[in-house]
């Protein structure tokens, strides 16, 4: 094998060697389902990001050839592919995050709660690795339900006594991509220069836009708000029915993920001021998850914000998220308890 697509250390000459243990500086990454619709931009996306080293990529398929492919990539991250359930403890060893976006997607006219069956064992699984032999690494968890998938992996790490609520962390940045977009193109503005919170979860009415605490201040008519709200809230759902059967969201879900898993890496670091909203362990509803706008620092979550002041209509979307929300979180812990 080439240096960096080594399943394994390479058997290169000495330069090499030293080349393919990674940069002393930055961060080991880990994606599991690296082979994936999303896995791959993703994969491609993180390789070019200064702040990882390693790049470790896991998949049960197709891993050597994403890996031979993306470590011809001339930038920093050191590469290294890994295949099949034996390797994955190898992949999560010495990691400082992990990202998982492993799992199946929906296909139209299903929920994120119809994938349960599935992805709630896959990531069991891969958690059950993490708590072995990563416990103090940083997990960002794409798959769905995530509203599920959060509380199982909680329990999991519960389960093995590894648990700390700050390093488990549900991406919910494309809620907030697709609100900041959506916005920016009704009010006219660089989608760039929009920043809408968006709370709660990621599935339906559990996804709540807070629009009216969009920076810069808008003033939206209720006919704006309940498109905006609607277009957020099923902006998933939007792109399975476009992709007609073959897949949900991948390159912007790429996009948001290593948004967010760059977040997480800046506040690794060290960076001051790094807020994003995610969905977490959380006292800020009587749930013991729920997604609002967290600072990221060494630790993982270090302050979770309130929600600050809602409008009447957010109040009630609130009631109606929270609702959902609460049955999607017993399922999960209730899958790990079983
Ligand atoms: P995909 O089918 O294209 O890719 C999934 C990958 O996971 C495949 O390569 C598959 O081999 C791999 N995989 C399956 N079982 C595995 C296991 N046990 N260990 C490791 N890898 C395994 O699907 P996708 O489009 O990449 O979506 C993946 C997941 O992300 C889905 O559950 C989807 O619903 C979810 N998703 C979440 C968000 C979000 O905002 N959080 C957005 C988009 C998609
Ligand atoms: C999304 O929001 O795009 C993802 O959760 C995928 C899906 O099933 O909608």
């Amino acid at each position: 094998n080439p240096p960096n697509t080594q399943m394994g250390e390479s058997s290169g000459p000495a330069r090499w060697n030293c080349r393919a243990k990674g940069g002393s500086s930055g961060f080991k990454v880990a994606i599991l389902g690296a082979a994936g619709g999303i896995g791959q931009p993703l994969a491609m996306l993180m390789k070019m990001n200064p702040l990882v080293s390693v790049l470790h990529l896991y998949d049960v398929v197709n891993t050597h050839g994403v890996t031979a492919d993306i470590s011809h990539m001339d930038t920093g991250a050191v590469v290294r592919g890994f295949l099949g359930q034996q390797q994955l403890e190898d992949a999560v060893t010495g990691v400082d995050v992990v990202i998982i976006p492993a799992g199946v997607p929906r296909k139209p006219g299903m929920t994120r709660d119809d994938l349960f069956n599935i992805n709630a064992g896959i990531v069991k699984t891969l958690c059950e690795a993490i708590a072995k032999c990563s416990p103090q690494a940083i997990v960002n968890i794409i798959s769905n339900p995530v509203n599920s998938t959060v509380p199982i992996a909680a329990e999991v790490f519960k389960k093995a006594g590894t648990y700390d609520p700050r390093r488990v962390l549900g991406v919910t940045m494309l809620d907030v991509v697709r609100a900041n977009t959506f916005v920016g193109e009704v009010m006219g503005l660089d989608p760039r220069e929009v920043d809408c919170p968006v709370v709660g979860g990621h599935a339906g009415v559990t996804i709540l836009p807070l629009l009216s605490q969009v920076k810069p201040p808008c003033s939206f008519t209720q006919k704006e708000i309940d498109y905006l709200t609607d277009r957020i809230q099923n902006g998933g759902t939007e792109v399975v029915e476009a992709k007609a059967g073959t897949g949900s969201a991948t390159l912007s879900m790429a996009y948001a993920a290593v948004k967010f898993a760059d977040a997480c890496l800046r506040g690794l670091r060290g960076d001051a001021g790094v807020v994003e909203c995610a969905y977490v362990s959380s006292q800020v509803t009587e749930l013991p998850f729920f997604a609002s706008k967290v600072r990221l620092g060494r630790a993982g979550v270090e302050e979770i914000y309130p929600l600050g002041p809602l409008n009447e209509y957010e109040r009630a979307g609130l009631e109606k998220a929270k609702k959902e929300l609460a049955e999607s979180i017993q399922k999960g812990v209730s899958f790990v308890r079983k």
